[in-house]
């Protein structure tokens, strides 16, 4: 392989994929390719993908359909589908599109470097789509790009089965990783420069129940270890969540003010239809006990809600936005149910689900996003005026004269780039919030941490 090819990596979904793709990016460099965004230039072309919406499966069918006119021009290169998808869609994306050269699944990831070699001696597209146990090949591996923050998996498979999710059929069975392990791979990254971990699992309140552990016992661990500057955890899953990790909010300086703790929905009918295992008071006595807590003005609440799940109507919609209310969401990431084949709802409602309604699941998310952008604008007011440490992410998107910068919280904050100082992405500095809006934050640079 020459040295100067170029390979992109393009990833949908959460941030497991977000974290694959590090290290399928780190592989490619470690083989002599220059990683760039624009897949049109590129000669290895990988989709890491996301099945848990049909949305991102027909965004890749779609980009597939560009490629095959690329690969027409230029069949010397490379396309591989890996990802949620590939594991879902296995062969028949070859079937589909037999100008991809390879298709491998989440757990095969371990695999990329052999099988993308392979590519060159051997002429036959291939599909593997296995499950392992072993996977701590590929914590520490990130690209190049990578400044500071990095995801960290410490346990991979669900056991939760939602009735709507079809990630425990892709991503297979729950398995803990070793917590000296996982002190292990932080102290590398610590040692590479990376002070801002988040740990990542489907559901990390339950890590460690599979080895006789738990994630109280690796946050502390992970405290311990010097020079990190911020550790946050996702995704929590309320009917395992531990209340005492409240009290390690208070305690634990490094621990971001952060908790991702999708509720899905607030009525007990359709959390009970979607084997979420938990009611609406359980969830609110979570946000009793978080709200009597001494981290709660700081903490950046946030959740994940499916609208239009079957059967729910006008009652189920109003008991949600009482939800949203009492529990004052810093935000929430909002979906319309999406049937997947190969789950429980999509068993149970697939032949009762009434098209007719989608206009009113429209109106319903729209009416629920209202409120939430409402309280996200009060929430962020309370931060006015305050002096905050930020992390630098990256230039602006919109305004290259600004950065976009986070707050220990992770809330997103923009400043306005000073002059004669040099900053760059990484970096730390103090600022101070002079204006609010639902989603972001407005800051003036102060100093340099
Ligand atoms: N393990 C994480 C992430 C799962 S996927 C968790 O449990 O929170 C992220 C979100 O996608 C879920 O929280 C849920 O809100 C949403 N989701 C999952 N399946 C869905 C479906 N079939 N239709 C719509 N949204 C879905
Ligand atoms: Fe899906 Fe539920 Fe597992 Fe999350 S906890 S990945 S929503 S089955
Ligand atoms: Fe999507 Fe797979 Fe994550 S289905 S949400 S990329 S686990």
């Amino acid at each position: 392989m020459k040295k100067t090819s170029f390979a992109s990596v393009l990833t949908f979904g959460c941030q497991m994929n977000i974290h694959d793709s590090e290290y399928l990016k780190s592989e490619l460099e470690s083989l002599g390719y220059t990683l760039i965004n624009d897949y049109i230039e590129a000669e290895a072309i990988v989709i890491n993908t996301c099945s848990v919406r049909e949305k991102p499966e027909t965004k890749l069918l779609n980009i597939l359909s560009q490629i095959k006119g690329l690969k027409k021009k230029k069949p010397k290169i490379k396309v591989i589908v890996c990802g949620c998808s590939a594991q879902n869609l296995g062969s028949k994306i070859i079937e589909l599109y037999p100008f991809v050269d390879l298709v491998f699944g989440p757990d095969e990831i371990f695999n990329f470097k052999n099988l993308l070699l392979n590519l060159f001696t051997s002429k036959k597209e291939s599909t593997h789509t296995s499950f392992y146990k072993d996977f701590s090949y590929m914590n520490t591996k990130v690209s190049s790009n990578i400044l500071n923050h990095a995801y960290l998996t410490v346990m991979k498979g669900c056991n939760s089965y939602c009735s709507y999710c079809i990630v425990p059929y892709l991503r297979g069975k729950e398995i803990s990783r070793k917590r000296l392990e996982i002190v292990e791979d932080v102290k590398q990254l610590v040692d590479k420069g990376i002070s801002s971990i988040t740990l990542i699992a489907q559901n990390i309140s339950r890590y460690g129940l599979d080895i006789n552990d738990n994630l109280i016992n690796l946050i502390i661990d992970i405290s311990k270890i010097n020079r990190i500057k911020n550790l946050a955890f996702l995704t929590s899953h309320p009917k395992d969540f531990d209340l005492n990790i409240i009290k390690l909010y208070e305690d634990i300086d490094i621990l971001s003010p952060l908790l991702h703790l999708p509720a899905q929905h607030g009525s007990n009918k359709i959390l009970a239809s979607m084997n979420r295992n938990y009611t609406k008071e359980y969830y609110y006595n979570i946000v009793d006990n978080l709200k009597n807590s001494k981290i709660w003005k700081n903490l950046n609440f946030t959740t994940d809600i499916i609208i239009g799940f079957p059967e729910e109507d006008d009652n189920d919609f109003k008991e949600l936005l009482s939800l949203l209310d009492y529990a004052e969401f810093d935000n929430s990431f909002t979906f319309i149910y999406s049937p997947r084949k190969g789950t429980k709802a999509y068993e149970l409602y697939s032949k009762k689900t009434d098209l007719s309604l989608k206009k009113v699941y429209s109106q319903r998310l729209k009416m629920y996003q209202d409120r939430q952008k409402e309280i996200a604008l009060q929430k962020n007011k309370n931060l006015l005026d305050k002096t905050m440490e930020l992390y630098i992410e990256q230039d602006s998107y919109k305004d290259s004269l600004k950065y976009t910068a986070r707050t220990k919280s992770y809330k997103v904050v923009n400043f306005i780039k000073p002059k004669d100082i040099d900053l760059k992405p990484g970096s730390y500095v103090l600022a101070k919030i002079d204006k609010a809006y639902p989603t972001h934050l407005l800051a003036t640079f102060i100093s340099k941490v």
